[in-house]
């Protein structure tokens, strides 16, 4: 019998929606009849369409749909004017500049002819269980475009890349590669939120209307920055607060130059892009050569802010922290930087070593200036061998005595920058990023050697390798203290050299991976001058992450309701330190800098030369408070009862784990005015039937008229009244399952 003839997308298609019926359980589908593809979350419906133009269309995004809902056939919108032509009024999932689209574009190429249309059209897919590839193909020239979706069924968090291949027999460039472009019907109270910042004054959460006009988040710097982070989330500024209403959110996993864009076309939807920065950005490929762009997560939550977030943080430690979807929880450590600076040698560091094993502490980490020349930030960097002035018998005494305090011992590297003052610079002076002939821009006092060369890449692996063979560490923080200026890779083509923002990346997240599969139980944190490098890019290859300089623990809790927005607790390291703080000369008690710390995973930056008796007795107290509450703190469920942005006067947080048996309350009033009571407040996410017996976090007696005991209910609806009184005052609760 001969066989109908269809085009050779149908077959693929046919044999695709068989495999759908075979496994109803699939959370990636293909009604081959309308043409839909459907992923589907516990929650959510992802759905897009080949329409009759055989454009990729996008459909919904948003709450779960029921089986069978009629999401097709995709149907491109008609032109609205003859200056906006269907091309571009239709939401296109990948579209690309040719054939009038004057949207942002995901794709944009220019040939060697001069040609700088691309039209791509679907070809055929692929499809599996929690994921399909979908192929497209420009309608005349040979490039292909690959686009990928993942689910993740529990969070529904959608994951998209794309693969840009040249088929063809002459090179071509990409000057604009995203990952995806996402889509938001038409609403008129869609209001965006992301964060910004700066060194020092990372994670602050910032609101507009989403409205005529794009905005732009990006970094141009080489890597992900503290100026923004590569986050979004989009809420209905009508119906949607923290603990309800509909929100959209995303995140790219990239640590290079990024940038997302979000923009009303014009007729209200919004199109959001994400992926390579195109700013001095061109990716030269030759025949048979292919760019593979970075994921861009994204998810949808109708349980608000706290929903969106905790969906996130789920799916972090789920899907993207190290540990196979448990990431082990987060040791107590103790760094030296804050008390010693540059000063380190081995007396010092192992008193200090004895005086944290003292409290509780459960890793040791020796910071900058162990190594070469190294006694101030203008010499030693890339010298990595041990100061013998310092640490005259190498490392191993004093890593043997933090082994024999029982702890862990962990070592502050910053591998991919140099000072000009080493060694390693004298003798490769051209392994930097640079322009022959131009200056070579300093920031504090040093440059970034070039990761994407292959020199460099194994040099730097080699390096880090023998330290850790060599010597018996745990733990390495992972530093990079400043961007790129002059971004040259003098020893490509000039037409090549800006591959310099892909390759870089690439090499650095090379690095992490051979490293961990070397040294299986090393963990590693992700450290940029405080938070200039979190994404989930480099949280894949990284156990946590230290989200700013800025110490002081007043400051701390706006940057972690920030920071929670985008990024897991069980991640987000928090220090205790010195008070008054060196950022703003703050005096604060040590149970409140402990409070306030407690909130992410402990470490303790404070000099403990400088303690009294009392503080080591309140330090143990609160140390060991905390690890009975940590595995709630780092991997339950957070909300954010009252916020501290804005400037409001009190702030709250809630950590409650994933069996509801455990919660844990944080409470802390900033200012004290006009004799005000404290308000009640009221807890969530506790299981109402249940009964919770209350304790004060690190003991003490409970104040006095608040139950011991009562249900879930009763602390949800008729909440706690916290007795405060003063400026900079802490509490901590934590509420026990009977
Ligand atoms: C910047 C880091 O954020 C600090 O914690 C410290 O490690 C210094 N670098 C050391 O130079």
């Amino acid at each position: 019998m001969r066989r109908p003839s269809l085009p050779a997308w149908a077959w693929v298609a046919l044999a695709a929606h068989a495999l759908f019926v075979a496994d109803a359980r699939a959370a990636a589908r293909f009604d081959a009849a309308t043409r839909v593809f459907r992923l589907d979350g516990e929650r959510v419906t992802y759905a897009f369409g080949i329409n009759e133009a055989g454009q990729l269309q996008s459909l919904h995004w948003g709450g779960r749909l029921a089986d069978g809902d009629p999401l097709g056939p995709a149907k491109s919108l008609p032109s609205h004017s003859s200056f906006d032509l269907s091309a571009s009024i239709t939401p296109q999932e990948f579209p690309a500049q040719g054939g009038g689209v004057f949207t942002e574009v995901a794709l944009k190429v220019a040939y060697a002819d001069g040609n700088r249309d691309t039209v791509l059209r679907y070809v055929s897919h692929t499809l599996e269980r929690d994921a399909v590839t979908v192929r497209l193909r420009d309608i005349a020239l040979p490039l292909e475009v690959s686009l990928r979706y993942t689910i993740d069924p529990g969070t529904g968090v959608i994951g998209r890349s794309a693969r840009i291949e040249n088929l063809g027999r002459t090179p071509l460039r990409i000057d604009q590669a995203a990952s995806a472009a996402y889509t938001l019907a038409p609403q008129d109270d869609y209001r965006l939120h992301h964060l910004s910042g700066r060194w020092a004054g990372e994670w602050s959460l910032q609101q507009r209307p989403v409205s005529e006009g794009a905005s732009v988040l990006e970094s141009r710097r080489g890597s992900t920055g503290q100026q923004n982070t590569p986050w979004f989330a989009i809420d209905r500024g009508g119906s949607s607060g923290e603990d309800s209403g509909p929100v959209w959110f995303g995140a790219l996993a990239w640590s290079g130059s990024w940038r997302i864009s979000i923009d009303k076309d014009p007729l209200g939807a919004v199109r959001v892009v994400g992926g390579y920065n195109p700013y001095d950005f061109a990716y030269r490929l030759a025949p048979g050569e292919r760019l593979d762009t970075p994921v861009f997560y994204a998810g949808y939550s109708d349980g608000g802010m706290g929903g969106a977030s905790r969906l996130l943080h789920r799916f972090e430690r789920e899907r993207i922290l190290p540990g196979g979807g448990k990431p082990r929880l987060r040791p107590v450590l103790y760094n030296s930087w804050e008390a010693t600076e540059f000063a380190v040698d081995e007396a010092g560091q192992m008193a200090l070593a004895e005086k944290a094993a003292r409290i509780g502490v459960e890793r040791f980490v020796v910071d900058d200036g162990w190594f070469g020349a190294r006694n101030s930030d203008k010499a030693g960097l890339g010298d990595w061998s041990v100061n013998r002035a310092k640490f005259p018998n190498g490392l191993k005494p004093l890593i043997d005595k933090v082994h024999g305090l029982g702890m862990e011992f962990g070592l502050w590297v910053e591998p991919e920058m140099v000072n000009p003052d080493s060694d390693l610079y004298r003798a490769h002076p051209d392994w930097v990023l640079n322009f022959p002939e131009r200056p070579r821009t300093p920031a504090r006092n040093q440059l970034v050697l070039n990761l994407a060369r292959r020199d460099v890449r194994d040099h730097v692996l080699q390096v880090l390798d023998a330290l850790v063979t060599d010597n018996d560490i745990q733990f390495l923080k992972w530093d990079y203290n400043r961007n790129w200026s002059e971004p040259g890779w003098p020893q490509l083509a000039p037409e090549d050299q800006p591959k310099v923002y892909v390759e870089y990346v690439r090499n650095l997240y090379w690095i992490l991976g051979e490293l961990r599969r070397k040294h299986p139980k090393l963990e590693i944190e992700s450290c940029s001058g405080g938070g200039g490098r979190i994404d989930l890019g480099i949280m894949a290859l990284t156990d946590q992450v230290w989200p700013s300089d800025n110490t002081d623990p007043f400051d701390r809790l706006s940057m972690q309701d920030g920071f929670s927005h985008a990024y897991a607790p069980a991640a987000m390291m928090a220090w205790v330190t010195d008070s008054p703080n060196w950022v703003n000369r703050r005096e604060t008690s040590l149970d409140y800098r402990f409070l306030s710390s407690m909130q992410g995973a402990l470490g303790i930056g404070a000099n403990l030369n400088h303690w009294r008796d009392a503080d080591f007795a309140t330090a143990a107290r609160m140390v060991a408070a905390y690890k009975q509450v940590r595995a709630t703190v780092q991997q339950g469920d957070l909300y954010r009862l009252i916020s501290p942005a804005n400037g409001s006067p009190r702030s709250a947080t809630l950590s409650v784990s994933p069996d509801r048996r455990q919660a844990v309350l944080f409470a802390f009033l900033h200012s004290q005015s006009k004799g005000m009571q404290e308000p009640a407040i009221r807890l969530r996410g506790l299981d109402p039937r249940q009964r919770y017996r209350i304790a004060r976090l690190g003991g003490g007696a409970l104040p006095e008229a608040m139950p011991a005991e009562a249900s879930g209910a009763y602390w949800m609806e008729h909440g706690l009244a916290v007795p405060m009184r003063g400026d900079f005052q802490a509490s901590g609760f934590v509420f026990e399952a009977k």
